[in-house]
């Protein structure tokens, strides 16, 4: 049986931060607020060249130095974002172009915050269906750049960043499953209204909209089943699990299903404080974190979940 396992991880954060204070400068809020709302203290923000590619690009190049590996060992490329860096190409051609290397595939994966999940479930597959050895996964997103900063129920969530794996062929696991959702019902609670400049209405901006309570309350929902499902799919329980590491959007969603789950917050991974809500980035970022400061070692077992717009979820059961 073929598995495939995480080889290296990697990850990119724009250099400059912005701090809850200097967005109080700008829009009606505080630190107080969005700190007892969110978890949010600051959060990295994107220069005009910190692009998607850019930065999937340095996320991946740290993944390749982690695994031991150069470009021309990778077979494939998938980049998980909802902020290409163009309308075409795909980001993930464009970061094939910036690793130098040609001719192996490589596509964008559009699953909002939940993008690492899926990209990271698609790259399992073609791993374990023996079609591909080496897979560079990539998670980013500059939800920065539609993020209306005049609305201050939304500016004060988002962050830009990347982080990468690169997955491998393996005889033992590595990844032992994952498992993805989508409700497109819910398409209104969280959604970018316009986007393309020939079909954008009026009145219509091309800026995150959201209904927070909406997503609040189905987020802690699918995403405490999308867990039970996961560990009852590998015999497992919450007390088998090392590391959580979950998607990054706020600090009262991540402690309600902690509590849901009765985990110790000692076994969670918490970028959100320092990085806001990343999107597709959001749990590669926590995961290069805590492998990177020795927190997460080998031969541990990890369980990743993300929710996003859509609504889209998912989770992954991985034997680090
Ligand atoms: N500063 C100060 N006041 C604010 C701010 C702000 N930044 N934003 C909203 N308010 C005000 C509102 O206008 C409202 O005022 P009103 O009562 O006078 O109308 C008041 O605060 C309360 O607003 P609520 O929406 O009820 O606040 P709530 O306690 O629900 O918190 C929040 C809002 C933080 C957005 C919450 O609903 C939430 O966490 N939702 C989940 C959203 C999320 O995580 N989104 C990330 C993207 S989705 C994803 O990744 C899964």
């Amino acid at each position: 049986m073929k598995y495939s396992r995480i080889a290296g991880t990697g990850s990119y954060l724009p250099k400059k931060i912005v701090t809850n204070e200097e967005l109080a400068q700008k829009v009606d809020t505080t630190d107080e607020w969005i700190v007892s709302r969110t978890g949010i203290r600051a959060r990295h923000m994107s220069s005009p060249e910190e692009t998607s590619s850019y930065m999937g690009y340095h996320a991946g190049l740290h993944a390749l130095e982690a695994a031991g590996l150069n470009a021309n060992d990778l077979d494939m490329i998938i980049v998980a974002t909802t902020t290409p860096d163009k309308g075409l190409p795909n980001t993930a051609c464009l970061l094939q172009e910036r690793l130098g290397i040609t001719n192996i595939p490589a596509f964008d994966i559009t699953v909002a915050c939940a993008g690492f999940a899926y990209a990271l479930s698609v790259a399992d597959q073609y791993i374990r269906g023996g079609m591909m050895k080496t897979i560079l996964v990539v998670g980013v997103d500059v939800l920065t750049a539609v993020t209306n900063w005049e609305d201050r129920s939304t500016c004060v969530l988002f962050g830009d960043g990347a982080g990468a794996v690169i997955l491998q062929a393996a005889d033992k696991p590595g990844i032992l499953s994952t498992h993805l959702h989508a409700d497109g019902r819910q398409k209104d609670s969280l959604c970018i209204p316009t986007w393309l400049p020939g079909q954008s209405k009026k009145n219509e901006l091309p800026y995150i909209s959201m209904d927070g309570r909406a997503v609040f309350r189905f987020a802690v929902r699918a995403l405490e089943e999308v867990v039970v499902e996961a560990l009852a799919a590998n015999h497992m329980s919450q007390t088998d699990i090392d590391w959580f590491i979950p998607h990054q959007a706020n600090l009262r969603i991540i402690t309600a299903l902690a509590e849901k789950l009765e985990l110790s917050l000692d076994k969670v991974v918490i970028t959100v404080d320092r990085h806001a809500n990343t999107s597709a980035a959001s749990v590669p970022l926590a995961l290069d974190e805590a492998v990177r400061d020795g927190r997460i070692q080998r031969g541990q077992t990890l369980l990743l979940e993300a929710i996003g717009g859509g609504f889209v979820w998912g989770a992954a059961l991985i034997i680090y």
